[in-house]
């Protein structure tokens, strides 16, 4: 075998959410794309803002001198600025540019902090529900993942948390609103984590870092203000990308921030860069960090989201379905009629209809629906989300 079993085993075990596309891309070449409802992938739909794309138009035509060579590893220092300038204002503390590194998006940003801060078997906790590639993440880096169950409604679940901390805890991964439940974690909870980590550090006596995952934080609804984990905790590190926002996954760009008041930031700044470039990273992708800048600050319209989370929740609440109304994201994460979710998910399927079940994010008896495609698409589906639901519920499934 040209591969190692691990990755071979990785692969088999693979995401649900890649099991899931392809089975999209399957069905939609055999009965045709329309035939085919794939709410399945968080594959921003909408089209990028104009200004955006404005902005890659200004800067494709202009080349200041060097504007395509290889720079400062952690990023322009003009993009870099403009980062720390905008968490400033958005979270009145004195972010610094010196604590920045632009990155390939927050996958390429996690995994360099990942990089940066694991000993061998260090250990990790993530919130369960979570985003599927933070164990491979942190598997990359000789870290052991340590699953921490959210409590209701998916907020924070303290005393589920306290039982994980150990001599071994290095980091925990924090994403609000959540991929998949689209839930906020609110500032008192955020707050009793904060002490609840300060405690754990002078038990242990060394730092634990929250690595704040919030690709989603403008993507919020009914007024909602983010909440941050950095207004609570100094050793917090902002993990940030424009694909969601922008629907420019594609692109690559992201950032790190190390809060300015972290323990040993500087030391941290100084590994990141160093790791952005060996993880073979180098640096993020010029064109977008010139971009970001020129674009400058962007109100997005995620008023489609909206339309379709408000289509699914009526919908799924009218057929019967417990459902915790998302406070952001575009997805919505239901509860399926049975505890075996793969079997839900495949009936569903069998009606093409495309959704992730729970058990992809570690979170059994529910399924994962994206909001990421067009409103017709989703009507299309309800009926058959409807129809399934009475199946099971009549117990047709055994
Ligand atoms: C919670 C979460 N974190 C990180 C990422 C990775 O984001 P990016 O592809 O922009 O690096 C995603 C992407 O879906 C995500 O949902």
């Amino acid at each position: 075998m040209a591969i190692t079993r691990k990755v071979s085993n990785q692969i088999s075990e693979g995401s649900w959410i890649r099991k899931m596309f392809e089975e999209g891309a399957r069905l939609k070449q055999r009965f045709g794309a329309d035939a085919v409802s794939d709410l399945s992938l968080g594959n921003p739909d909408l089209d990028p803002p104009a200004a955006v794309l404005e902005a890659m138009q200004k800067v494709a035509s202009q080349h200041p001198k060097h504007c395509h060579a290889y720079m400062p590893n952690s990023g322009f220092p003009a993009t870099r600025e403009w980062v720390a300038e905008d968490l400033k204002q958005r979270l009145d503390l004195p972010f610094n540019a010196n604590l920045v590194v632009m990155t390939a998006g927050a996958a390429g940003a996690i995994n360099v902090l990942l990089k940066v801060i694991l000993e061998p078997m260090d250990e990790v906790i993530v919130i369960a529900p979570y985003f599927p590639e933070y164990r491979f993440y942190i598997d990359n880096h000789g870290g052991k993942l340590v699953v921490a169950k959210a409590g209701k409604d998916f907020g924070l679940d303290l005393e589920e948390i306290e039982k994980h901390l150990t001599k071994k805890t290095r980091a925990i991964i924090i994403n609000s609103p959540n991929n998949p439940s689209g839930r906020m974690l609110r500032a008192d909870g955020l707050k009793d984590l904060a002490e609840l980590l300060q405690w754990g550090a002078l038990r242990t006596g060394r730092a634990i870092y929250l690595i704040s995952d919030e690709p989603y934080r403008s993507l919020l609804y009914d007024g909602l203000q983010y909440a941050s984990p950095a207004s609570f905790y100094e050793n917090t590190i902002v993990v940030y990308s424009y694909s969601k926002e922008y629907s420019i996954a594609g692109e690559r760009i992201g950032y790190l921030a190390i809060h300015p008041e972290a323990q040993d930031g500087k030391e941290l700044f100084d590994g990141a860069t160093f790791v952005n470039r060996t993880l073979g990273f180098v640096n993020a992708s010029a064109f977008m960090q010139r971009v970001i800048v020129e674009a400058g600050h962007v109100d997005v319209d995620f008023s489609p989201y909206k339309e379709r989370r408000d289509l699914v929740l009526t919908g799924l609440e009218e057929a019967g379905y417990n459902v915790v109304k998302p406070d952001g994201t575009f997805y919505v994460f239901p509860q399926t009629p049975t505890q075996d979710d793969t079997l839900f998910v495949r009936a569903l399927q069998k009606k093409r209809v495309l959704v992730t079940p729970g058990t992809g994010f570690a979170w059994p008896g529910h399924m994962r629906i994206s909001l990421c495609s067009d409103k017709s698409v989703i009507e299309r589906a309800l009926p058959v989300f409807k129809e399934i639901f009475g199946e099971f519920t009549k117990g047709d499934h055994g």
